[in-house]
């Protein structure tokens, strides 16, 4: 019987014997275990016989802080990534079409799926971090990830995605000054601060019910500009390593395949012992992910991520919760799984 989710990268509840269907949905639990923006996780998975379909859930799109979509797409990538990996991991060979058909416009990817063959070029150590990965929002420790482990990273990125990775303390500087400011633009703008106030209130965080409501009012009714670029600020002092995943343009196809990437650097440095932190307002902000675009050097030039990058000091951030996931799949189960 398929887990309801995957609190572990584990397989002992796999339906081996199984069909290809419910073998597909016993996969999904590791999807749905991807990072998103404030956790919105703007995803819904169709099972079809033979493939699976990756939708877009627009009324979960972060209106106000992701206007372009841009992380919405990203986010998308990153749960198209770990059903490859965690479907790779059980021997299933897969292809991928992006956003197969012109007139089902949430369709961004549609995974067919054969019942023998996966390379494993995927799974291994990336499946096994699927469950431990998460956003360490905290310092990191000083010292540089190793060279080599920096040159793994960075060969995570493909001819259309880049994964660029920078120690320059000059370029350190900038991105903290753009994030300060970036910070106060952001809680000066009412509809930022309430619509982050919703997704807090919602829970997605992971506190509690009644801390969620309290910290909602106090997003949405405080000017907090000041004091988060202060943390942020704090946090980018101990930060060794900072990094961006950029493509040539900004089509919804180059942002999918964009958190792909992410997401396998992130599983990559999860499995090495590093940790990683998105930080993203200063590419939220048109004017501010201009000025982060001149400090990259390279071809492709637009960024679609911004994550700090380091060995942690503390054993990271509870975990996030997760959406049911009969509330993400359809058709649902038919049978009820373990909770
Ligand atoms: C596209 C994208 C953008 C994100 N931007 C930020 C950010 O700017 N700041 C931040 O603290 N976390 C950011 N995150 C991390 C999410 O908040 C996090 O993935 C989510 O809360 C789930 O928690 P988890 O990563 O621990 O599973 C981002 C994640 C994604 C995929």
């Amino acid at each position: 019987m398929p887990p309801t989710t995957a609190r572990e990268s584990t397989l002992e509840t796999f339906p081996w014997r199984a069909d290809l269907p419910t073998r597909l949905r016993a996969l999904l639990p590791f999807a749905t275990l991807a990072p998103s923006s404030h956790n919105a996780q703007p995803w819904r998975f169709v099972v079809a016989d033979d493939h699976v379909d990756v939708h877009v859930e627009l009324d979960r799109w972060l209106r106000v802080a992701d206007a372009d979509q841009r992380e919405l797409y990203v986010s998308i990538g990153c749960a198209l990534e770990n059903l490859l990996i965690a479907a790779d991991e059980v021997g299933l060979r897969t292809r991928v079409g992006y956003f197969p058909d012109p007139d089902a416009t949430t369709l961004a990817a549609r995974v067919q799926m054969e019942g023998a063959g996966g390379d494993h070029a995927r799974g291994g150590p990336l499946f096994a971090a699927i469950s431990r990965r998460r956003t360490v929002r905290e310092r990191f420790r000083d010292e540089p990830p190793a060279p080599s482990q920096l040159g793994s990273l960075t060969s995570c990125g493909a001819s259309d995605v880049h994964v660029v990775l920078s120690a320059d303390p000059a370029v350190a500087r900038r991105f903290d000054e753009l994030t300060t400011r970036a910070d106060a633009l952001q809680f000066a703008d009412p509809a930022w601060r309430e619509e982050l106030g919703e997704w807090i209130g919602r829970g997605v965080y992971g506190h509690g019910w009644l801390l969620s409501r309290m910290a909602r009012l106090a997003v949405a009714h405080l000017n907090l500009g000041a004091s988060s670029g202060r943390s942020d600020h704090a946090l980018l002092s101990h930060t060794p390593v900072l990094g961006l995943i950029v493509t040539a343009g900004d089509t919804p196809l180059e942002r999918v395949r964009a958190g792909q990437t992410f997401e396998r650097v992130w599983l990559l440095a999860e499995a090495g012992g590093l940790a990683l932190h998105p930080m993203n307002q200063t590419l939220q902000i048109p004017a501010s992910r201009e000025a982060v675009r001149t400090l990259i050097e390279g071809d492709l030039r637009a960024p679609q991520i911004a994550f700090r990058l380091g060995r942690p000091l503390a054993t990271g951030d509870a975990r996030s919760p997760r959406r049911p996931i009969d509330e993400v799949v359809d058709p649902p189960t038919t049978e009820p799984g373990p909770t």
